[in-house]
């Protein structure tokens, strides 16, 4: 009993929320078109099917609850970059994203994190522009996050930040084209980068696996690490064969009716308790408060 207990506790746990509302009610990012709308049936059947890949890779699901007129609620990626017991909570650059900033912030107190806000006007997209690799926390600008804002969460935690500038609009997110596997390992789209962020990802991450444009267009990147499991939307069948080659399991789920936002697997979860990535999640207790 007492083990089983243990193992609970320790599964990684992962915030999803469900796509009621979800739409293309505005336009945002290049991927968008309200005159291609979602199939609302299809979209929730392919979240499910998400949700049930998760859960075999033996994560916890944990639940925000969705709100009518925030259609991209769904995409918790989003919501805060999760650091130990903390939350940076999100401020969206877009208006049409601001409302669900209030909901994310009361789901997250109630979890027990200690939620940080950045200053006002300081565009932060969380777990969508904020990834670790190892120790270092690596963090996409210009299109969404604004630079000045990962300096200031570098501080706050206490961490070292790399700032990437992302040069292609349809890579608008960093979890778009850039994927931690584990410390010193990621995927990646070269592509979305420029000369000098390119070369400073090859410095830093010693082994990348590159995935080419029509895969990254499949949002090949945009990759839920658990464990050894890696899932991603379908259509990355060369990505696919280079993750079992490097000893891990990709499973595939189509997630079409999110491309149509914008978005894949990755950006409709939040890991709690720390990517499998990042150096952090796997420090003792004593050093990691973690609600
Ligand atoms: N439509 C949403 C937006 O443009 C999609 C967000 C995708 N999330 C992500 N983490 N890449 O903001």
């Amino acid at each position: 009993m007492a083990r089983e207990e243990n193992t609970a506790k320790t599964r990684p746990q992962v915030l999803m929320c469900s796509p009621e509302h979800y739409g293309i009610h505005y336009e945002i990012n290049p991927w968008m078109n309200r005159a291609r709308q979602a199939d609302h049936a299809l979209a929730v059947q392919q979240w499910k099917a998400l949700r049930t890949s998760l859960t075999e890779a033996d994560a916890e699901i944990r639940l925000l609850d969705p709100v009518a007129g925030l259609p991209d609620l769904v995409f918790t990626a989003n919501a805060a970059l999760i650091y130990r017991g903390m939350a940076v909570l999100a401020r969206f650059r877009h208006s049409q994203r601001q409302g669900e900033e209030p909901h994310d912030a009361a789901w997250l107190s109630r979890a027990g994190f200690d939620v940080q806000q950045l200053p006002d006007g300081m565009y932060f997209e969380g777990a969508g522009d904020a990834l670790f690799c190892g120790e270092t926390l690596f963090a996409g600008y210009r299109i969404r996050s604004a630079a000045l804002g990962h300096q200031q969460i570098g501080e706050m935690l206490g961490v070292r930040v790399i700032p990437l500038e992302l040069v292609d609009d349809y890579y608008y997110h960093l979890d778009t084209c850039f994927c931690p596997l584990s410390p010193g390992e990621a995927i990646w789209f070269p592509g979305a980068f420029d000369d000098y962020g390119q070369q400073v990802v090859r410095e830093l991450v010693g082994n990348l696996i590159a995935v080419d444009e029509a895969e990254a267009r499949q949002f090949a990147c945009n990759a839920v690490v658990v464990g050894r499991t890696v899932v991603t939307n379908i259509g990355c069948p060369k990505l696919h064969a280079a993750l079992r080659s490097a000893g891990y399991e990709p499973r595939e789920t189509p997630l079409g009716e999110f491309v149509k936002a914008g978005g894949s697997a990755k950006c409709l979860t939040l890991r709690l308790d720390g990517e499998e990535a990042a150096a952090w999640k796997h420090q003792p207790a004593s050093t990691a408060a973690t609600p």
